[in-house]
């Protein structure tokens, strides 16, 4: 069988190539309005906006471009579903989990036709949009399904004359803001555990990249969900996106993107309402590789780390120490196995490396890339476009990279491998934790004291032990420091998406 290695954890490479799944031809794209009240809307501006296959060029269709005033028809729609005598807020919880569980049969029906918009909204190949993005989704709608009915709070022993027990509540109406590197899985991470615990929801996806949230939003009313407790208003962040930061209605806001669209957020939380807010931002992920590692496991497992969806990945493997012993070896292995990449048409599922998403990211990355070689790295593989009047960019590898340098500091979020060396535990924590980031880490040693005790100093939000991008949806995932505030996924999201309120009871009739 090929070596195809698409996808994060080779489920692909498990199947024989005629077995699998194939995109759907798509002759024209069926949702591509405003969903509020579990219908279809137009702008109230009456502005439409592109959006393009970034491997071609080509726009692909135009959609309804929400701006405030479709944001605030939303929240209207979210506050009629939200209240007291609505349907949503008297369904038993254990109906609400049925109708995620209904949803995630609806995407699982739709899983080919979703991979494929997906693939060519994004770029990123059809089989891993297929194998991580859809089964993630799934995955992730099962598991807040089954979380529904036993969300429930605690009675509290106190003085005796009083009882006192706990509600968990939910919020309300959570805006969630949405990105375009996972533009599905990054939706359905928020939107499953908001509905899991009862509130409403008004979602902006990408403006790069609104094709799959929309097609969510035709599985909503088909799955049964009352109207107005989905909504999803594609449009741009500085107009769609600001208005729900800011919006006085909005409980709650949740966003994935840039740190600096984080602070925005997080300021206009502040301002308008004080809205709950749950950031998850960028990273400089380090990765320690120490001489007693399983050596092949390491540069795999790192490359894909940091070549997967292109490096644009907040969990980007972009700080490679490598003690000096293995050093030399570390870095010829790692060249050796970026010549296996292939890159090419995204739906062709020999294609393991796609275009990055618009002209602005490749602008970021390829000036990224020039800094490197002019602070004096070492170009080892790659280093530019490939082609021209193209976004596909060359897997990069840099060895000889020193802390002090832009490459070494800044979020690349492209397919550039960054190669340090070091020679003591003590002094690479300390270079490890040097960064205003910390959403992921990784260790590779078969030393697992040495592995424990580094996984406890370095100051990160998960750390991989001999695996990278081992994510499950039973487990948190956020970020220490300036990489986030808040954690998705596992039982503590639910925490992010529930108000808990105390009832106190006054005895009269004590013993
Ligand atoms: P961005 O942070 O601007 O975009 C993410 C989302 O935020 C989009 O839905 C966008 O419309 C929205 N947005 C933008 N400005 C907003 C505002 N003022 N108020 C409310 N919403 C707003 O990210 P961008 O410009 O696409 O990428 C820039 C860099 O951000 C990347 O190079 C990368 O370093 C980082 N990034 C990180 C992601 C992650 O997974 N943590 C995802 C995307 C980008
Ligand atoms: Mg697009």
């Amino acid at each position: 069988m090929a070596q195809r290695g698409t996808t994060r954890n080779g489920e692909a490479d498990k199947i024989p190539a005629s077995d699998l799944p194939q995109p759907v031809k798509i002759q024209r794209v069926r949702y591509t309005k405003i969903f509020i009240n579990n219908e279809w809307h137009t702008s109230v501006s009456g502005r439409t906006f592109p959006t393009l296959n970034p491997a071609t060029g080509d726009t692909i269709c135009e959609l309804q471009e929400a701006d405030k005033e479709d944001v605030d028809k939303a929240v209207a729609a979210a506050k009629a579903a939200m209240q007291l005598d609505s349907a949503w807020r008297k369904m038993e919880p254990s109906r609400r989990g049925r109708l995620l569980h209904k949803l995630a049969d609806l995407v699982e029906r739709d899983q080919k036709l979703l991979a494929t918009l997906e693939s060519l909204d994004t770029g990123k190949p059809f089989l891993q949009a297929f194998f991580t993005d859809l089964e993630g989704s799934i995955k992730t709608l099962h598991y807040y399904g089954g979380w529904a009915d036993k969300i429930h709070g605690k009675s509290v022993p106190v003085d005796e004359t009083f009882v006192c027990l706990t509600r968990h509540e939910p919020i309300g109406i959570c805006g969630a803001i949405i990105p375009w590197n996972f533009p599905l899985l990054m939706l359905m991470w928020k939107l499953a555990p908001a509905l899991s615990c009862g509130n409403t929801v008004v979602i902006k996806p990408a403006e790069q990249t609104p094709l799959t949230a929309l097609h969510i939003g035709s599985l909503i009313k088909e799955a049964g969900f009352p109207a107005g407790v989905v909504n999803i208003v594609p449009g741009f962040g500085s107009t769609a996106g600001a208005a729900i930061a800011s919006h006085e209605g909005i409980d709650k806001v949740a966003f994935t993107g840039s740190t600096e669209v984080g602070q925005l957020i997080k300021e206009a939380a502040a301002k308008s309402n004080l809205k709950r807010v749950t950031l998850e931002l960028g990273g400089k992920n380090p990765c320690i590789v120490f001489a007693d590692c399983d050596l092949q496991l390491a540069v795999e497992e790192i490359q894909k780390g940091a070549f997967y969806n292109q490096g644009q990945c907040c969990t980007a493997a972009s700080r490679v120490f490598v003690q000096d012993r293995i050093y030399e070896e570390f870095v010829r292995r790692s060249i050796e196995n970026a010549k296996k990449i292939v890159i090419g048409d995204p739906l062709d599922p020999q294609t393991t490396h796609g275009p990055q998403i618009d002209q602005q990211q490749f602008g970021k990355i390829i000036e990224l890339i020039e800094s490197g070689k002019k602070e004096g790295a070492k170009l080892e593989y790659g280093g530019g476009a490939v082609g021209e009047n193209s976004l596909f960019i060359q897997p990069t590898i840099f060895s000889d990279v020193k802390d002090s340098m832009r490459i070494a500091k800044e979020e690349i979020f492209g397919p550039v491998l960054c190669i340090f060396s070091f020679k003591s535990k003590q002094e690479v924590i300390e270079r490890a934790n040097n960064s205003q980031y910390g959403l992921v880490s990784a260790v590779f040693t078969t030393n697992m004291d040495r592995a424990l005790s580094v996984s406890g100093a370095l100051e990160t939000g998960t750390v991989w032990i001999n695996c990278y991008n081992a994510m499950h949806v039973q487990t948190p995932f956020g970020g220490y420091k300036m990489s986030g505030n808040g954690r998705e996924l596992g039982e503590y999201a639910l925490a992010e998406y529930s108000e808990v309120k105390t009832v106190t009871f006054k005895m009269n009739d004590s013993m």
